[in-house]
């Protein structure tokens, strides 16, 4: 290369982190270092990079020598490659495969680099917002002629550095192009990644790397709840609160690959994108460039909680976008879990009363409430109201809800529908499906074929339309069965995953425009597509349809790694959960749910006297502290296991104020009195900490009541049975728990203070903590001075 140093070195920088990219001598661009930041002398100096790309062994044996005659030792199998290409010598799984009329080698190589991107605002698929800083670099393949441009935009603040490929138009055939490609050197890894199904999301599994190829891939046609596009690579050996960690994610929402490669000396290649299965694209009758997803990357010294201290503040900044920004979500009441299909509209003005008393802010009517839709086998294509069950209308019904001070919202599923429904029988030829076969149903409906610029027009306006026909402020977007029988017909079947993606982000982009002020809320069965390009249209999404607070811990727990809380929402269901049949305190289902988007999903209208007061507290304390609760840092604190309790904090940025959360897993028969752990307040501050007030039911205590109720009263009998509903059992006893405590902010941080001790059998007292199985309290904890 006779380029001078400085044209060859490309140092990206975030606030604490150093992406450094060089072109060596015979043209390639290679990473030769990702990690925590560092500084390179000025001028820069050939021996610094030298040191930091040096291979682990010299080429020998096997190896095939890029050029023998200029250096026999440089191959690319040990390079640390920005592309990863076949056929000169690269033999880890390629990030691009281009197939040109003399086969199949590809080698491509630096043309020329430019500080600049632009124009990113009028591309198909969407990208992460206001970056910091940019770069391009193009690199050519004199084998196929194929040019690509490697795009990096870089997010200081967040420690984030975006990346994507532009593919030109060319004579050449591509059979995969992935977003990114990375090389790390030599260790030991693991990688964190998740796996669920429907209700069953967010499962984390660690996967302890030994040479050979381990994917996280999916198919279904959204990104899926099989597999989520986030995934951490972490050295083995590190800790995962305080070790070095790199965090990748895709803003994608069709089918993706992220592959992790440890070669047998143990480097580690990582890239990932579009899944390569049932993928190739023509260039040469392209309409234009070919842009793959952009793929997203941090690292951090500080484990865990560093990629999600990045990951939150990069979502919060630069993937969410529009009017809801870093905004308040109002508190909703949804109907689905509380009537299911089987409402009129007598019973929802009750819940829209009803969710005024108590001091909702927004009532959102789901699924079933248009024509022929009394059960899921019918009436998703029908945008009409069903005149039926709602006389008055959808308007009528938003009418209501503003009389009584509330917002409104709608349950929709434009991209799905039924046989027989109005969709389905005037845009026929768009249900997806192999002409001459039957397509396969999954609950009981077909997909549409988002391809096409008709059906997609068609929805927009639908939806729009639906939207102005009255005064609705937010909308539940659903999206309820993967993809199947996509027959293209004489179409393109290589792109069709990336055309459906393109198509309906065409449409999210076309209604969001139209309606700029309504909330929008994605949902698929719960967590089936829960990604960045979803988010980059929908600030919220509903995380999974299992609303059971015990299992929402797991699920949560594992969005937060790479989403922050103002992405998920989770709502108050009753008890015993639907989805789990598992009975849990209000507090602890309050507990859970206050940690993501927070909304009630029950039958209001059926709510004890005392469950009246409890969700009026509730609601009264998550307006107090919304804030903080969904956009201060989210941290999930490991206890000691001798306390069997899961606990999570969020925690403002000054470091003054915070919300904590424990909940047990199950009750243990030792009676610990609970320590709070340092949380990392300013020290130079008093604290006042403040306890959740304590609701246990009476029945509860079982037999035990025996020997403190009078003789005629019966423990399991009618009166206590009508006490319990309006009162807790403190109130019953006069024994008010409810912790209150000054401190000094060196004492809580030193993890000393403590909680009242929990029941053990003693009898109860005005300190008695009580949780139970599954049991949860909470704390405030605000610097007074
Ligand atoms: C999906 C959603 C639920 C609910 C139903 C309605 O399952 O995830 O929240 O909206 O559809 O049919």
């Amino acid at each position: 290369m006779d380029l001078p140093l400085e044209k060859r070195i490309f140092h990206l920088t975030t606030d604490e982190t150093s992406y450094l990219l060089f072109v060596n001598d015979f043209g390639h661009l290679e990473n030769v270092y990702y990690g925590p930041k560092i500084t390179l002398s000025e001028p820069y100096d050939l021996k610094e990079i030298e040191d930091l790309r040096r291979a682990p062994t010299l080429s020998t044996g096997t190896n095939v020598s890029y050029d023998e005659e200029k250096d026999p030792y440089f191959t690319l199998d040990w390079a640390r490659l920005e592309v990863g290409t076949p056929g000169k010598g690269d033999f880890r799984g390629p990030s691009l495969l281009v197939e040109g009329d003399k086969g199949f080698v590809n080698d491509f190589r630096f043309v020329s680099s430019k500080n600049i991107v632009r124009n990113l605002d009028k591309e198909d698929l969407p990208y992460p917002l206001k970056f910091d800083e940019s770069l391009q670099i193009t690199l050519e393949d004199d084998m196929t002629g194929a040019i690509i441009v490697l795009r990096y935009l870089v997010y200081k603040k967040s420690n984030v550095i975006a990346r994507d490929v532009v593919i030109k138009k060319g004579n050449y055939r591509l059979h995969k192009a992935l977003s990114f490609n990375l090389d790390l050197p030599q260790k030991e890894y693991e990688v964190l990644s998740t796996y669920g199904a429907w209700g069953s999301e967010g499962h984390v599994a660690t996967h302890e790397l030994v040479p050979g190829v381990f994917s996280v891939k999916t198919q279904a046609g959204p990104s899926s709840n099989r597999h989520n596009p986030l995934t951490i690579v972490k050295t083995l050996g590190d800790n995962l609160e305080n070790g070095l960690m790199y965090g990748f994610n895709l803003v994608y929402s069709g089918p993706f690959e992220m592959n992790f490669e440890l070669t047998p000396d143990f480097r580690l290649r990582i890239n990932g994108g579009i899944n390569a299965l049932m993928f190739y694209k023509d260039m040469k009758d392209a309409e234009g460039d070919f842009v793959t997803p952009w793929a997203v990357m941090t690292v951090t010294k500080r484990g865990q909680n560093g990629i999600k201290a990045n990951f939150h503040q990069f979502v919060n900044k630069h993937i969410i976008r529009g009017r809801y920004q870093n905004k308040a979500r109002p508190i909703l009441i949804n109907n689905w879990e509380g009537t299911y299909f089987n409402f009129t509209e007598r019973k929802i003005h009750q819940f829209i009363k009803k969710g005024q008393e108590l001091g909702f802010e927004l009532f959102v009517l789901d699924d079933g409430w248009f024509v022929d839709r009394d059960s899921d086998y019918a009436g998703l294509g029908n945008f009409d109201v069903n005149k039926k069950k709602l006389p008055h209308g959808i308007d009528g019904l938003a009418k209501y809800a503003k009389k009584h001070g509330l917002k409104f919202g709608l349950w929709i599923e434009p991209e799905m529908v039924n046989e027989g429904s109005d969709t389905y029988n005037n845009y026929y030829e768009y249900v997806m499906q192999v002409e001459g076969f039957e397509p396969s149903k999954c609950r009981h409906q077909l997909c549409l074929d988002l391809r096409y610029r008709e059906i997609q027009d068609y929805l927009i306006n639908k939806i729009s339309t639906l939207v102005k026909s009255a005064n609705i402020s937010y909308i539940k977007w659903d999206y309820n069965r993967p993809l199947s029988d996509f027959g293209t017909g004489n179409s393109d079947a290589g792109t069709f995953f990336y055309d459906y993606t393109v198509g309906l982000y065409r449409i999210l982009r076309e209604v969001m425009d139209l309606c700029p002020n309504v909330l929008f809320e994605g949902c698929a069965s719960g967590g089936n597509r829960f990604d960045l390009g979803v988010l980059c249209y929908f600030p919220q999404i509903w995380a999974s349809d299992c609303s059971d607070a015990i299992e929402r811990i797991r699920i949560q727990s594992t969005l937060s790694l790479g989403y922050p809380q103002s992405t998920y929402s989770s709502h108050v269901t009753t008890s015993p959960n639907h989805q789990t049949l598992r009975r849990t305190s209000l507090t602890t289902r309050f507990a859970m749910a206050m940690l993501g988007v927070f909304g009630y999903e029950l039958d209001i209208t059926h709510l004890t006297p005392l469950e009246e007061r409890q969700i009026k507290e509730q609601i009264a304390f998550y307006k107090e502290h919304r804030h903080l609760l969904l956009y201060g840092q989210l941290q999930e604190i490991k206890l000691n296991p001798i306390y069997n309790k899961r606990c999570f904090c969020v925690i403002n940025p000054a470091k003054t104020e915070s919300i904590v959360v424990f909940i047990n897993e199950q009750v243990d028969i030792l009676p610990h009195t609970l320590l709070i752990p340092s949380l990392g307040l300013d020290e130079t501050r008093t604290y006042k900490i403040t306890s959740n007030k304590q609701y246990s039911n009476i029945k509860d205590f079982g037999s035990l009541l025996k020997f403190v109720l009078p003789k005629h009263i019966k423990y399991d009998g009618f009166i206590i049975n009508t006490l319990s509903k309006t009162h807790s059992a403190e109130e019953m006893t006069k024994n008010e728990v409810k912790l209150e405590q000054v401190v000094p902010g060196t004492l809580l941080n030193s993890g000393k203070v403590s909680l009242y001790p929990e029941w053990g059998g003693r009898g109860i007292s005005d300190e008695t903590s009580i949780l139970g199985d599954f049991g949860a309290v909470y704390l405030h904890i605000k610097a007074i001075d």
